[in-house]
């Protein structure tokens, strides 16, 4: 099974990802965190993708696809893209990437929230290098500033700040949100209330899995 997650920047994709890959054992495919993980190790991907994420554009289609199709190719489980597709582009990249491995998109889960939620979110987002996400507000760690996990010290992510916050949500709107048509004539769209607690939004996703009968 091959799932789509797609919405604002900000809409839960990643939170709600890593719980399906934690209960169902979803590979968990997040262009975002293989980006920021290449940008860790200071590797050439990362010195070429560190300045396009922090100004809040999106990365070349070319590029995005290479990294893609070298996750798919050894891929066992079910697998959820998290914040990939982005662009019209990637999505046909992505179909002709699934049939070379026997594959298909089986579902495309829009998380639907309102665009002065996604900044709030962002805005008191805190990130761990262990991977771990918080919220200041809805989930914050037991130590201010501190990760429950692994005891280092959370931070800001650089387009987390509210300059770059703008911009990522224009660039979603101009070049994302085509994906919502283009997805929905396939007849793959589901619509999830991404506004509700967390806990909420994983039961209506397990739900619409089970019912899409996938
Ligand atoms: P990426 O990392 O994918 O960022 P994004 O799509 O902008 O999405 P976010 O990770 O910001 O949000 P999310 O939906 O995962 O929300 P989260 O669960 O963290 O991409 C970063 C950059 O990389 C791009 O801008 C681009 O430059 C590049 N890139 C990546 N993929 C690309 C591609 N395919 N093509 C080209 N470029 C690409 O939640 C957010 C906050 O809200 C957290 O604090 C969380 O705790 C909280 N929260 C989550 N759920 C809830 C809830 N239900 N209620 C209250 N708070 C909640
Ligand atoms: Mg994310």
């Amino acid at each position: 099974m091959n799932l789509i997650f797609l919405g604002y920047p900000g809409s839960g994709k990643g939170t709600q990802a890593k719980l399906l890959a934690e209960r169902k054992n979803f590979a968990h495919i997040s262009t975002g965190d293989l980006f920021r993980e290449e940008i860790a190790k200071g590797s050439e991907l990362g010195k070429t993708v560190k300045g396009i994420i922090s100004s809040g554009k999106l990365v070349s289609d070319q590029i995005v696809l290479k990294v893609i199709e070298s996750k798919i190719g050894s891929l066992k489980n079910d697998a959820i893209f998290d914040g990939f597709p982005r662009t019209v582009e990637q999505a046909e990249g992505l179909e002709i990437l699934l049939e070379k491995y026997s594959r298909k998109v089986d579902a495309v889960l829009f998380f639907e929230v309102d665009e002065k939620e996604v900044i709030k979110r962002l805005s008191a987002r805190r990130s761990c290098s262990c991977g771990k996400v918080y919220n200041t507000i809805t989930n914050p760690p037991l130590k201010e500033g501190i990760c429950d996990s692994c005891g280092a010290e959370l931070f800001t992510r650089e387009d987390d700040k509210p300059e770059v916050i703008s911009k990522r949500i224009d660039v979603y709107k101009d070049l994302t949100s085509p994906l919502i048509s283009y997805y929905r004539t396939q007849g793959l769209f589901h619509i999830i209330n991404a506004s509700r607690p967390g806990e909420e939004v994983y039961s209506e996703i397990e739900k619409t899995i089970s019912q899409a009968k996938i």
